[in-house]
């Protein structure tokens, strides 16, 4: 399926209304962007009444209830439903965060759902993310190593240089973090932005990846690591509470100490 970006100056109409079934009592308002680029000229926001009694108490829960009880062909992704798997990263309340992990209770007023800010859409709220995986897939996120593994044995690391990457490998890349980054919003075909780098510097951190030199050299770069400003909107956003600025500020101190 093909994706766009929406024109400068596309204003978001007002979509349709689905009343709760008469009775229900304790009634929350979802307001949902929606836009199928291949069929819709712009985007609209539909109105979902919806019973808090007879729905779960994530955000993630109303959605599923829209698309089997009401909407079938609203659309986002999930998958495991417990912020393992990053696949339902969106715009809630205003904040990016995962929907299976934000509690609708949370939100006072309207519940606001739009996509990831600043991205491609395919349709409704999944972003296109392919120039974001390729970003990944330069970095090279696996070990480099010629040093052969032990015989029939795991390579091993101390408890300390494990710990080393405490705060690193616990990123989902659910992409909460780059699409709050005003940094990517304006460079984002060049600046790899935070959730990459994180990744890069969780590679860099293992002590059993050798290939350290030929990392660093690939990220000293003007865009692809120094547009980072240190705004922090990145550790703001992430809903698993990860700091990738810090992680981004160890790997140009890393290259700052190779030059001395
Ligand atoms: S600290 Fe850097 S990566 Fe994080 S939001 Fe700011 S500019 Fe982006
Ligand atoms: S650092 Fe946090 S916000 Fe960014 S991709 Fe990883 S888990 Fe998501
Ligand atoms: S469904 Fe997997 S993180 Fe939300």
């Amino acid at each position: 399926m093909a994706t766009f970006t929406l024109p400068k100056n596309s204003r978001i109409t007002e979509g349709k209304t689905f009343k709760a079934e008469p009775g229900a009592k304790n009634l929350k308002t979802f307001k949902i962007y929606r836009w199928d680029p291949d069929s819709d000229a712009t985007p609209r926001l539909d109105t979902f009444e919806i019973d808090l009694d007879k729905c779960g108490p994530m955000v993630l829960d109303a959605l599923t209830k829209i698309k089997n009880e009401i909407d079938t062909t609203l659309t986002y992704r999930r998958s495991c439903r417990e912020g393992i798997c990053g696949s339902c990263s969106m715009n809630i309340d205003g904040l990016n965060t995962l929907a299976c992990l934000k509690p609708i209770d949370d939100v006072k007023g309207d519940v606001r759902i739009y996509p990831l800010p600043h991205m491609p859409v395919v349709k409704d709220l999944v972003p296109d993310l392919t120039q974001i995986y390729a970003q990944l897939r330069s970095i090279e996120p696996w070990l480099k190593s010629d040093t052969p593994p032990p015989p029939d044995a795991e390579r091993r690391q101390s408890k300390e240089e494990r710990a080393k990457l405490d705060g690193l490998w616990e990123c989902i890349l659910c992409f909460c973090c780059s699409t709050a980054c005003p940094s990517y919003w304006w460079n984002g075909d060049r600046y790899l932005g935070p959730a990459v780098l994180i990744q890069a510097y969780r590679w860099i951190a293992d002590s059993r990846d050798e290939a350290t030199g030929e990392r660093l050299d690939y990220l000293e770069d003007p865009f692809r690591l120094y547009r980072c400003h240190t705004i922090m909107n990145c550790a703001r956003a992430c809903p698993k509470g990860l700091n990738p600025a810090a992680a981004i500020g160890k790997i140009r101190q890393m290259l700052v100490e190779r030059q001395a």
